[in-house]
């Protein structure tokens, strides 16, 4: 059979890996034909090429080379591009990952030619419709014939909408990616921005999203805050963030700030693991953060991954004039709940796809 993957932003890279891998085993030799379609949604070297060699994917069978634009633009760029390459390689199976742009013009297009679309981490829900991302799970959810989806909370919520015939529950394919890069990067030296050493306490933090990055009062308020903490921040900076701070002069060099260039996938979990606590607005940190044992302070008002935040791993902070005493607060005593699952999702995934009848 054939497998089309849709990717095309970061965490798709990652999420991905685990299908790569499992696809290549040897009992499946020759059985699964799995072609890589890259948007081009992330185009830098840091924001894609290092992912692919990191994580040992193949080369994209296709680029389409959409890039950046607007929103309608970006997403209408890939749904025109993809279109023809859908009817080209006629696959059995068109994968689509998460929450981005990519994902809902990949399932967008393919299901309006009458391809079997399946949609992995299905079922998330921020209830945030100000999100682009809660637009683009929304709507991949209800369009996708198959939903795979990480957790029961997932599971439940597409049965209230109406779609808990299509779901299969196979736990979270980026606690796979996780758990076997954690065991690879145990012994590994973390590598971290000038200014900060592995053996003292040192913060985590990432900053990407549009509700943080795009006015720049709120930027400006995170980053003072964050400049403010107690301990080094390694900041690791996403092209959005760059890009902002530059046009509105604001510097990333100042008080606790240490910032530096995005790190690859085992090098990120890695210097999670060393840290002493991670703040961030990134959907896939705050979960990595707990299965890696680490405290995370999310600077946003609501999160996906709601596990984390019962379980006492993870604290919610949408101001920034809290975020000194959030990531303060004492760490949880140590737990083995597994909300994601066991790590076995990719093969999960497989054999739903190679036994499941092709939806009429
Ligand atoms: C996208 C996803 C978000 C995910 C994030 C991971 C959507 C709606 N959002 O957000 O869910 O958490 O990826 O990074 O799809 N840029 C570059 N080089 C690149 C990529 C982006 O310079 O390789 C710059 C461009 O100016 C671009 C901006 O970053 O306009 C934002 O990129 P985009 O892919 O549109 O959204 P992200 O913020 O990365």
């Amino acid at each position: 059979m054939r497998i089309v993957s849709v990717v095309g932003a970061r965490p798709e890279f990652i999420q991905v890996a685990p299908l790569c891998w499992a696809v290549a085993a040897p009992e499946l030799a020759g059985e699964v034909e799995h072609v890589l379609v890259h948007t081009g949604q992330h185009y830098d070297r840091l924001m894609s090429d290092v992912f692919f060699r990191s994580l040992c994917l193949p080369e994209p069978g296709v680029m389409l080379g959409a890039g950046s634009g607007s929103h309608g633009a970006q997403t209408g760029a890939i749904l025109a591009a993809i279109e023809p390459v859908l009817l080209d390689l006629a696959p059995d199976w068109v994968v689509v990952f998460g929450d981005t742009n990519s994902t809902i013009a990949g399932a967008l297009a393919a299901v309006k030619l009458h391809l079997p679309v399946a949609h992995v981490e299905a079922g998330l829900r921020s209830f945030n419709r100000a999100m682009p991302e809660e637009i683009n799970r929304i709507l991949t959810d209800h369009a996708a014939d198959v939903l795979f989806t990480p957790t029961d909370g997932a599971s439940a919520r597409l049965a209230v909408e109406g779609l808990g015939h299509r779901v299969r529950q196979v736990g979270d394919i980026k606690t796979e990616v996780t758990y076997v890069v954690r065991d690879q990067v145990r012994d590994q030296a973390p590598v971290l921005p000038d200014g900060v050493t592995p053996d003292e306490r040192y913060y985590l933090a990432t900053l990407h999203r549009a509700e943080n990055t795009d006015d720049p009062d709120r930027l400006a308020a995170w980053l003072e805050a964050m400049a403010g903490l107690d301990a080094p921040v390694a900041l690791l900076v996403h092209p959005r963030l760059r890009d902002h701070c530059a046009r509105w002069g604001l510097d990333l060099h100042r008080g606790a700030l240490r910032p530096a260039e995005p790190l690859d996938y085992p090098e990120m979990v890695r210097a999670v693991m060393g840290s002493a606590g991670v703040v961030t607005d990134s959907g896939g940190l705050q979960k990595e953060a707990f299965l890696l044992g680490v405290p995370c302070t999310t600077v946003r008002t609501e999160t996906e991954w709601t596990e984390t935040v019962d379980l006492g791993w993870n604290a919610l902070c949408p101001k920034p004039s809290d975020l000194a005493g959030a990531v303060c607060r004492p760490v949880p005593p140590p737990s083995d709940a597994a909300p994601y699952g066991r790590g076995d999702t990719a093969r999960r995934i497989l054999d739903v796809l190679r036994g499941e009848p092709r939806p009429s």
